[in-house]
């Protein structure tokens, strides 16, 4: 039997009476790879997750997960999921250890090694009350909580927040691990450094809905570079209206900041003619072609077509 994916929405939409939550929302994610979801605040990043998990209804369009219905089969789908909200809800008199002891009979497991390692691991605190513990040791808890039965797919909402540098790359290294293993990560950030060090693909959405899916490494391919030519003068930014796929970012004391995801030589040619006295330019930035993709385009004028 073919496996089917590990999520897959269809034209996936949610809103709250008037108010949007996500609307037409396509995503694919596949067995085995890690999946980052990306997007500022009040995207929509939460409230797609909470379809995944069957705690939404959709107002239209569907949604599987790992090959099952979330609402109608939800059951057994979640205990092959492992979930960490991005709103952690613990019980605040019981302490760590009285968390896995409790979750790990919920999910009759029967072997504690690896949930012993995992606190190993990130360090838990077992032995205080959650609510003496601060922001990022509760997180580990969560973490621990999410991963330690070995679900087929873990989705992590925000799971790094919270988490001092050290533990975040334990945390990457877990996600290697797990996707090594066969299972599928799905995690939402705002961070795109830490999404293309972790992920194989990501989604970015803004405004509830999906403005672009692709590989880490296809993003980079097609993300702009930066060029920065120093002028002895003012110079007119409409000289570059020729190029292709230039874009100006700030024309300020004579330096002129491009972004171009065009061939360089028409750009230098045109430029040469300008007498720059300096030049730097930077390799193609993901952060770029994310702010596009996260911000107004109010900042940025379009340079060319
Ligand atoms: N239960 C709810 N009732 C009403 N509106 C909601 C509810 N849940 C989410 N929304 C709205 O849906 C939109 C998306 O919110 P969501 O929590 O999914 O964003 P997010 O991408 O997770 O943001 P953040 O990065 O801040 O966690 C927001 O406009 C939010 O106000
Ligand atoms: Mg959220």
């Amino acid at each position: 039997m073919p496996m089917t994916d590990a999520v897959s929405a269809s034209r996936l939409t949610k809103t709250f009476g008037s108010r949007r939550g996500v609307v037409d929302v396509d995503l694919r994610v596949r067995r085995g790879e890690v999946f980052g979801f990306l997007g500022p605040n009040g995207a929509g990043k939460s409230t797609t997750i909470r379809l995944m998990l069957g705690l939404y209804r959709p107002t239209a369009g569907e949604i599987t997960v790992l090959g099952r219905d979330p609402l109608l089969d939800g059951v057994a789908m979640r205990a092959k999921v492992g979930y960490l909200p991005g709103e952690l809800a613990l019980f605040p008199r019981l302490t760590g250890r009285e968390h896995l002891e409790w979750f790990s009979r919920a999910r009759a497991m029967r072997s504690t090694t690896y949930r012993d390692e995992l606190v190993e691991r990130f360090t838990v605190e077992l032995d205080r009350p959650v609510r003496a513990l601060s922001k990022g040791n509760r997180q580990k808890i969560g973490i621990v909580l999410a991963f330690m039965h070995r679900p087929e797919l873990l989705v992590l909402d925000e799971p790094t927040s919270g988490l001092d540098p050290l533990l975040q790359d334990e945390f990457a290294q877990l996600l290697r691990e797990t996707a090594a293993d066969g299972r599928t990560v799905f995690l939402s950030s705002h961070e795109l450094d830490e999404v293309q060090r972790i992920a194989d693909r990501v989604a970015i959405i803004r405004e509830g809905r999906i403005v672009v899916t692709d590989g880490v490494e296809q993003l980079r391919r097609s993300a702009p570079r930066t060029v920065e030519f120093v002028f002895e003068r003012e110079v007119d930014p409409g000289a570059f209206s020729g190029v292709d796929g230039v874009r100006l970012i700030e024309n300020v004391d004579h330096r002129m900041r491009l972004a171009f995801s065009g061939a360089i030589a028409p750009l230098l040619r045109v430029a040469a003619e300008l007498e720059p006295v300096d030049m730097t330019a930077r390799a193609a930035d993901l952060e770029e072609l994310f702010l596009t993709y996260y911000r107004d385009d109010a900042r940025t004028t379009e340079v060319g077509r």
